[in-house]
């Protein structure tokens, strides 16, 4: 019997790609950058699945060029932005994600950004890089206590948790911004506590945002909101890069409106090396690898690579972000 035909749109962990190569007549892009537009559109044509990276817009256009055969959208994360959902949904085409497997790894870089902003240590790397370390010295370097300091979390899902957990053991009082503040067993437990926006802003020494992009958390760190923090604060963001206004950000962080912000996102991704924001001294950059261990990326995979068979089979989703396809 033949196999299914599917498009895997960038090379993933092996992990994966075996479990695909298996099951499937899979065409897989082995380019470094994401395929072009048209070279999407073009290979997409006919297949029954496809495995998406978030760095591929697949949008109807592309579920049309794909066509009716089209049975699946397995997508290599969790957040899935990159995928209009609506127009999935009418096709019937059930879309997957990779939640939970990443939430420690990326909680752990998120905190990892947190004290490399706090204690100034990519600044600390590049002084003593250029031979400017001559002496020990009382100023040297000065940045902010972790310890018994206040982080503000946005978002209070599974990664705003894991990072309300690190926070707990450097004895944090931990704020979360949730609409509506749900009752949520966790946050009793540890004691955490649920704010409006505006408090947690005024509150924090420390922001770290935990949301999904979506209409309503487009631009939600901006001018206005920026005003808010303290004049100390440090942001960080491991979500999307839309959500926060990068305009906003560089004239905040340039005139000393917040203390410094440490990025694995930005708006535009990947940040263009001449960009202003790269000129500053009190902003960190990492290149969006906050689930970026071995482990975590292989499980990745593997659950990508699950979803997408499950869906060729005409299964449930083991993770589904469109249950609505089933009826
Ligand atoms: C995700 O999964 O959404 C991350 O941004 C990449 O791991």
């Amino acid at each position: 019997m033949s196999k299914p035909k599917v498009f895997v749109t960038r090379s993933i962990l092996d992990a994966g790609l075996d479990i695909v190569r298996d099951f499937c007549e899979a065409d897989i892009w082995s380019g470094e950058l994401p395929p072009p537009r048209e070279v999407l559109l073009e290979r997409v044509k006919g297949v029954e699945g496809i495995l998406s990276l978030l760095t591929s817009q697949i949008d109807d256009e592309v579920m049309a060029a794909a066509g009716t055969n089209l049975k699946v959208i397995s997508n290599y994360a969790v957040g899935y932005d990159n995928i209009d959902i609506p127009a999935a949904t009418r096709r019937g085409v059930p879309v997957g994600n990779t939640p939970g497997v990443l939430t420690d790894t990326t909680a752990d870089f998120a905190f990892a950004l947190l004290m490399a902003a706090a204690r100034r240590v990519v600044e600390a790397d590049v002084y003593a890089r250029a031979g400017k370390w001559r002496t020990w010295g009382p100023s040297l370097l000065l940045g902010q206590d972790i310890t018994g300091a206040t982080l503000g979390i946005i978002g209070f899902g599974r990664i705003g948790k894991g990072m309300a957990k690190r926070a707990q053991g450097f004895d944090m009082e931990i704020l979360y911004y949730s609409p509506n503040c749900p009752p949520d067993p966790y946050a009793a437990e540890i004691g955490a506590h649920c704010v409006d926006l505006t408090t947690l802003l005024e509150r924090s020494d420390f922001v770290s945002v935990h949301v999904p992009l979506n209409d309503q958390t487009h631009h939600l760190i901006n001018k206005e909101t920026l005003r808010m923090m303290k004049p100390s604060a440090v942001l960080i963001n491991t979500a999307r890069g839309p959500v926060v206004d990068t305009e906003a950000l560089y004239e905040a962080l340039r005139d000393q409106v917040i203390g410094y912000a440490a990025l694995d996102v930005t708006d535009p991704e990947p940040i263009p090396a001449d960009h202003p924001l790269l000129e500053l001294e009190n902003v960190i950059v990492a290149p969006h690898i906050a689930s970026a261990s071995y482990a975590t990326r292989g499980k990745m995979a593997t659950m990508a690579a699950e979803n997408l068979i499950a869906g060729l089979k005409g299964e449930h989703l083991p993770n589904c972000v469109n249950p609505q396809v089933y009826g």
